[in-house]
């Protein structure tokens, strides 16, 4: 087990397999975002021997983001590689945070591989808004995709951002949908993090009014329901369903930090909202011995910072830090 200088385990690892998505949110992308060249990609098996890297230290869950982790070819190699891990008992959770467009065609074989949970951001439940929010998104398919993932017996969650103006006037929707399907709900604040088109202050929706707002419709009830993530939850008592506040900008969740993110390229973030990193492609690409990939992420860990220092910066419309969350992984 590693423990940063704060006394924090850290016990989950966050990796970003592509910074592509086909989809492009107005929160996350602009509509013309350039992507990393391909070969500046770990290959599938260096991924594999990363994470195998980060279970050896002790890591416990795993979760695959992006971009949209599905649209990375042959994806499923890895997935069902690292899910040997859960067969030994060396890992406890291996999961996935996918916009949903490829789940239809991946939800068995993700089954089959050992993934019991799974995260699919939808925005909206109006098709037409939903498309104006993804830019590119196909309402169709992503229900036919959370579909096929009930089907094959995968527990779902969905992620909402809270956009101010926007889908605000569909939580209470959102929370009684949920509740039928038997998925959890949690509700995000947007993060500054990359330029987008469009201005975030604008966006930004605190959490604390939405639940202010919610009580008067809802019982909201606090449970001490955990996934080893930030969000803290509340059982609706009309739905009998979870529902999740992550609230980086109102309610710091810093101090029980357990996880590092690691990119595309194989740089470790210790913290998504700072800036310091390790690369870990080089000491990857170095040897084929893991010493000194273990070690550079033992000396990473330990530079692990207190926290971020995120702001919405009202007066300019400028994103606190440049990296986009699509390279960095959520
Ligand atoms: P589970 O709790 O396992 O369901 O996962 P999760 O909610 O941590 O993961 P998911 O990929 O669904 O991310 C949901 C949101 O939480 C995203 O917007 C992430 O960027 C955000 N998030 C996850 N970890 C952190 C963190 O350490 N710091 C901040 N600020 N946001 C985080
Ligand atoms: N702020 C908050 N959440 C974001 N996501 C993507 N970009 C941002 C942002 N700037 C969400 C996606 C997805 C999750 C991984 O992160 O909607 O559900
Ligand atoms: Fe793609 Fe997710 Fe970003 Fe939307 S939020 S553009 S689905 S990476």
């Amino acid at each position: 087990m590693v423990i940063d200088p704060f006394g924090r385990s850290i016990t989950y690892v966050r990796v970003s397999v592509t910074d592509r998505c086909d989809f492009r949110c107005v929160y996350c992308m602009a509509e013309d975002m350039t992507f990393l060249p391909k070969a500046e990609l770990l290959t599938l098996e260096e991924l594999d021997r990363l994470c195998t890297a980060f279970v050896k230290l002790g890591v416990r869950k795993i979760r695959l983001t992006g971009g949209e982790p599905l649209v990375r070819r042959n994806v499923m190699w890895l997935i069902e590689q690292l899910g040997r891990h859960l067969g030994t008992g060396a890992l406890e959770e291996l999961t996935v945070t996918t916009n949903g467009s490829q789940l239809e065609r991946h939800a068995q074989a993700l089954y089959r591989a050992g993934v019991r949970r799974i995260n699919v951001s939808l925005d909206s439940l109006k098709r037409e808004r939903f498309e104006a929010i993804t830019r590119w998104g196909k309402f169709d398919k992503v229900m036919a995709g959370i579909e096929a993932a009930k089907a094959a017996g995968l527990a779902v969650k969905i992620n909402m951002v809270a956009l101010k103006g926007v889908n605000e006037d569909e939580f209470d929707r959102m929370i009684a949908w949920c509740g039928a399907e038997g998925f959890d709900l949690t509700l995000i604040e947007t993060m500054p993090l990359g330029e987008i088109d469009g201005d975030r202050t604008e966006q930004y929706l605190p959490l604390s009014l939405v639940r202010a707002r919610l009580s008067e419709r809802w019982t909201l009830t606090d449970i001490p329901y955990r996934t080893g993530g930030p969000a803290r939850y509340v059982r609706i008592e009309e739905t009998g369903g979870r529902l999740g506040f992550i609230t980086p900008l109102t309610h710091n969740f810093c101090e029980s930090c357990n996880r590092v993110r690691v990119t595309c390229t194989g740089t470790m973030y210790m913290c998504l909202g700072q800036e310091d990193a390790v690369d870990l492609r080089s000491a990857l690409r170095a040897s084929e011995s893991d010493e000194q990939l273990l070690q550079a992420i033992r000396d990473g860990i330990a530079r692990k910072p207190k926290g971020h220092d995120f702001v919405i910066d009202r007066r300019h419309n400028r994103p606190a830090l440049s990296r986009h969350m699509s390279v960095t992984g959520g």
